[in-house]
């Protein structure tokens, strides 16, 4: 890396499956050396990414694998939730044989979290895994889809349900891509964001509170990828202790269900369900009580303004095969900065209303 970038590293500490995550301010604009060691001297790399980032940062990231010896190719596809597709995933499958690329080859996911979801799982499975790179350019994708190995794709029965655990060998984070980020994308990265807070990290909330919106987001994202890091490295496989990352997920699951994914985006979704959370929490006795005002207030303070009650919500949950029996495990907080599960029955969520 070149002198004077302010460059952060983070290293994930799994094993055979350890990496590390580069976070920096222009890093894209400097030969990618860290990327080069995961490919071979002779093989090109297959750069996944949807058509509207190709146009904005494909020639940089290019630029950035070439300067550090690695030249790639190029496999676009279209943007959206709609390409985490059977379809899309093949047409990925038919370009990797196309160029060759074989067991010891490296694919990279330059993109948000539809990106990330798809190469990752297209990289888990081709020739039974090859190497993984990942370059999040949505602040969704920084903080949390390009960090902790979870890949899929989406099929008609439902979101994420093929998919499979493939570590990248490496995550490159530039903060300046969320320059062009539309404003509704970025509010919905940031609702992840102040989860993290709520979930984890006090500092990260009050830092959050009072500092200008939009000020030092790369000291932002490293503390959110630091949490998600010790998370991981605790429960790589999702058995336990990364439930607490699904914090205001479950009312927030079931709000995009309920409207059809038309009208909220997930974060938007996700802000309303920890709204949902904090109050049920407070009205059980769990949460310290002012907890869901300052949430509240928080999430406004990012143009995160979803409130729903649960009217509507719970018959959803139910549906929802997780969550069989008389009751739900939900993720509620003790205070901000501190997260605990918990059993709650359905007859304790009937008309919830927040704040
Ligand atoms: N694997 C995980 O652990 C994990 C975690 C959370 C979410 N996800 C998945 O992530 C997906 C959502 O990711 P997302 O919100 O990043 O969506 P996305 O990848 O669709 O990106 C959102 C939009 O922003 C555009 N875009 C991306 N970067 C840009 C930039 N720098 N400037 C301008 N436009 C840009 C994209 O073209 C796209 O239209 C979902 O499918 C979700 O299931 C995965
Ligand atoms: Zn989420």
């Amino acid at each position: 890396m070149g002198m004077g970038l302010d460059m952060k590293k983070l290293h994930v500490a799994l094993g055979e499956r350890s990496y590390d995550l580069l976070i920096g301010d222009g890093i894209l604009s400097e030969p990618l050396t860290a990327a080069a060691a995961f490919a071979p001297a002779a093989e090109r790399a297959a750069l996944v990414c949807d058509e509207t980032v190709w146009s904005l940062y494909g020639q940089l990231a290019s630029d950035s694998l070439r300067g550090a010896g690695l030249p790639s190719e190029p496999i676009l596809v279209p943007p959206g939730e709609g390409s985490k597709s059977i379809e899309q995933l093949s047409y990925l499958y038919e370009r990797f044989a196309e160029m060759g690329l074989t067991r010891g080859g490296l694919v990279v996911a330059l993109g948000g979290g539809v990106t990330g979801d798809l190469a990752g799982f297209a990289a888990a499975t081709w020739m039974r895994g090859v190497g993984l790179v990942q370059i999040p350019t949505t602040l969704l994708a920084q903080v949390d889809s390009s960090v902790g190995g979870k890949t899929a794709i989406d099929i008609g029965a439902g979101k994420n349900l093929v998919g499979a655990f493939h570590q990248p060998r490496l995550v490159v984070i530039d903060p300046l891509v969320l320059k062009t980020l539309p404003p509704r994308e970025y509010a919905a990265g940031m609702a992840e964001v102040i989860k993290y807070g709520a979930i984890a990290s006090p500092a990260l909330f009050g830092q959050l509170e009072s500092g200008r919106p939009g000020g030092d987001i790369a000291d932002i994202i490293h503390e959110c990828c630091r949490i998600k890091r010790d998370v991981v490295i605790e429960d790589e496989f999702d058995t336990g202790l990364r439930m607490t990352l699904n914090f205001g997920h479950t009312f927030g699951h079931a709000i995009e269900t309920k409207y059809g994914y038309g009208r909220y985006n997930h974060g938007e979704a996700v802000a309303g369900g920890m709204r949902i959370a904090a109050r049920v929490g407070e009205m059980l006795g769990v949460t310290e009580a002012g907890t869901e005002e300052r949430i509240s207030r928080l999430l406004s303070r990012y143009d995160l303004d979803v409130r729903e009650n649960t009217d509507g919500l719970i018959s959803i949950m139910k549906r929802d095969k997780k969550a069989a029996g008389a009751g739900v495990n939900l993720v509620l907080l003790k205070n901000i900065g501190e997260a605990t599960i918990k059993y709650v029955e359905y007859a304790a969520l009937e008309k919830v209303d927040v704040i």
